[in-house]
């Protein structure tokens, strides 16, 4: 049955039971932001655009000082930006077109493939919308396994080449991401043979991984409202592909050079945006921590963006890695699976971090 859209109210409480139909209203054709879209809280800390020391690291993963450029990028920022990595344009430009044909699908179209309650995968809000009580300027499909349950409903006479391309990029990004991983670890001072005895993946296929797609429509009034609200990931680390059109925003702390303050990650053709999640903050006992991070919308372009986000399998509980924790420290994290992270997350949201951390502050 064809879902009917209609125009929002105004929600009063947390959207985890807002019908899917109303997050889209209108595929977002509005002359004027909607109240149910307005945010008040957005201007919290300036905005910098990436020059100078405001600049997010670039890094080239063929670069000979490779892991001490992403020691130094982790520790500073907590995001980098890499070249190098392998991943043909050509193909990013297949995947950038299968996202354009899944946004571009009418409305009571994309709800057959609808997150069911209490599902990872599917078409509807992004993942963080059930903590805010406003809407966000965006719409999300969370692959986590096949993508085929899915694409079929959206297309039921070809599906493939959508699914292709998906199943290419979570097995080029899985291969990438477990590189990625094994050159952060080395970055913290681990010897390939302690990584060989303490890191939680053991190979690509080993690790577990989510996809999530991002369609920020353009918006008529892009200051008051937001794509994506200010958030860590739960991941170790994960690799996004942003389309020409800017909106990713990493925190910075404040600093010699100002204060805290929003810096605009500029989408630079060929790359993919790496950053650290809350899993590598435990695994490191808090030397690299997690950047918090958010997408802004654009007056005029329509932005698109990929996620990949890496964990560990399910079933590995990860802590703090015994030669990072030190003989006064300790370990400053209890050992938790990615599972029972992510539940936390849906309890706590932003507090998840703290509230498994363990020592000083809890005796
Ligand atoms: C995410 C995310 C940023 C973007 O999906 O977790 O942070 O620019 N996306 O879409
Ligand atoms: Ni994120």
């Amino acid at each position: 049955m064809a879902a009917k859209v209609t125009m929002p109210s105004l929600p009063e409480k947390p959207l985890s039971n807002v019908p899917l139909q109303l997050h889209q209203p209108k595929n977002f054709q509005f002359d004027s932001v909607p109240e149910s879209h307005a945010w008040l809280d957005l201007h919290d800390h300036p905005t910098v655009e990436p020059i100078g020391p405001d600049t997010v690291p670039l890094i080239d993963l063929t670069d000979p000082k490779l892991t001490a450029k992403i020691s130094k990028a982790c520790e500073e920022w907590g995001v980098f930006q890499i070249t190098g990595h392998g991943i043909q344009p050509d193909f990013l430009t297949r995947l950038e077109a299968q996202i354009h044909r899944l946004f571009a699908l009418p409305a009571d179209l994309k709800l057959n493939a609808a997150k069911s309650p209490g599902d990872v995968s599917g078409y509807g809000l992004v993942p963080i919308s059930s903590f805010f009580s406003k809407l966000m300027w965006s719409e999300g499909f969370t692959i986590s396994g096949s993508p085929l349950h899915h694409a079929q409903k959206l297309w039921p006479d070809d599906y493939s080449s959508f699914c292709d391309v998906v199943e290419e990029f979570d097995n080029v990004m899985r291969q990438l991401g477990n590189k990625l991983l094994h050159k952060i670890l080395l970055s913290l001072g681990l010897s390939k043979e302690d990584i060989i005895r303490a890191c939680p993946v053991r190979d690509w296929h080993d690790m577990s991984a989510a996809v999530q797609l991002n369609s920020y429509p353009p918006c008529p009034d892009p200051d008051r409202t937001i794509g994506l609200a200010a958030h860590t990931d739960s991941s170790f680390l994960t690799l996004l592909y942003q389309n020409s059109v800017s909106g990713l925003q990493v925190l910075r702390p404040k600093d010699h050079t100002g204060p805290m303050r929003w810096v605009t990650v500029p989408p630079v053709p060929n790359t993919f945006t790496v950053n650290i999640g809350d899993l590598m903050h435990v695994l490191s006992n808090g030397r690299f921590r997690s950047v918090m991070h958010r997408a802004m919308v654009n007056p005029a372009k329509h932005r698109i963006s990929v996620g990949f986000f890496c964990g560990p399998p399910m079933d590995v509980k990860v802590g703090p890695i015994n030669k990072l924790t030190g003989p006064e420290r300790g370990p400053v994290y209890r050992p938790v699976t990615w599972q029972e992270y992510q539940r936390l997350r849906r309890k706590l949201f932003d507090k998840a971090l703290e509230a498994i951390k363990i020592g000083e502050e809890i005796a």
